[in-house]
């Protein structure tokens, strides 16, 4: 039975990934954490400032943490403390938050980090790897949506899809929007949509004269981030220290 601790154990996320937790048969939670105390599943959940004291006492194999990126640099810290592997699905990190983590985690536990948890979205990734390849002449526009309580734009996804961009058809100037008189250069237009419960639909346009290619991913509910939050969960338990993506567990080429 692996034993689990959510952080963020009050937000959608949280509540998504504690219930499918719940449901499993191999998967036990043991605690939760968030910005205040109470219960969860009928399990004991603390205030963030007593992460530590939960950790000791119930000695979870895996902390899963969605909450925010401030928070979860201190949760992934804490874990590393306890040698607990982690599934880290926060997005929103610095480059200096990066660094961080992957110093704390260095020599005390194994951590899957990844933007997007869904299996489809991390296939996509690889199928945009490969498009992108053959269409480095094509301009790029990247369209992102959200339910309207997101913090974080454009999405992480959004980001990696940049990043997957930039490695395959060298880096350009991203625009955040247009208005007013724009003359398009070699540049990636970014486009963000915020509202209702939109769950994470992302799209990649190509378009040269006379066609366009769309690549897309709907996401209908976020059970298929938490469902893919727990194939790592169980992917990462007894792993060696350091940092995985999804790619890893999934055994895709690149993340
Ligand atoms: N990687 C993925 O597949 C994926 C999928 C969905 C969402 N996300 C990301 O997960 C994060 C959470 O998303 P959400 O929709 O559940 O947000 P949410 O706002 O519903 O939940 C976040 C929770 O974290 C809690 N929190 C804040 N600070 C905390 C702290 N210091 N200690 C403990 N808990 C704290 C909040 O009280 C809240 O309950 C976001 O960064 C989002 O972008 C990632």
């Amino acid at each position: 039975m692996i034993k689990v601790v959510v952080c963020g154990a009050s937000g959608r996320m949280g509540q998504t990934v504690g219930r499918m937790v719940h449901e499993s048969s191999d998967l036990k939670i043991v605690g939760g954490v968030d910005l205040k105390g109470g219960t969860f599943f009928n399990e004991e959940q603390v205030a963030s400032k007593d992460i530590d004291q939960l950790l000791e006492k119930k000695k979870p194999d895996i902390l899963i943490d969605f909450t925010v990126a401030g928070a979860a640099v201190e949760n992934v810290k804490a874990a590393a403390r306890h040698n607990v592997a982690l599934v880290v699905g926060t997005t929103g990190f610095t480059m200096e938050q990066r660094k961080v983590m992957a110093d704390a985690v260095a020599g005390h536990s194994p951590a899957v980090i990844s933007s997007n948890f869904s299996v489809g979205v991390n296939i996509f990734w690889q199928v945009l790897r490969d498009a992108a390849k053959l269409l480095k002449d094509y301009d790029i526009e990247v369209i992102e949506g959200h339910h309207r309580n997101k913090k974080d734009a454009p999405s992480g996804t959004a980001k990696t899809i940049l990043q997957i961009l930039d490695e395959e058809t060298g880096t350009r100037q991203k625009m955040y929007g247009r208005e007013g008189i724009t003359e398009r250069k070699n540049e990636i237009g970014v486009h963000v949509i915020r509202g209702g419960d939109i769950v994470g639909d992302h799209a990649v346009l190509f378009s040269k004269n006379f066609e366009t290619i769309t690549l897309s991913h709907r996401a209908y509910d976020r059970a298929v981030f938490a469902s893919g939050a727990l194939i790592a969960t169980r992917w990462v338990v007894g792993k060696k220290p350091g940092i995985y993506g999804m790619n890893d567990v999934l055994n895709l080429s690149k993340k």
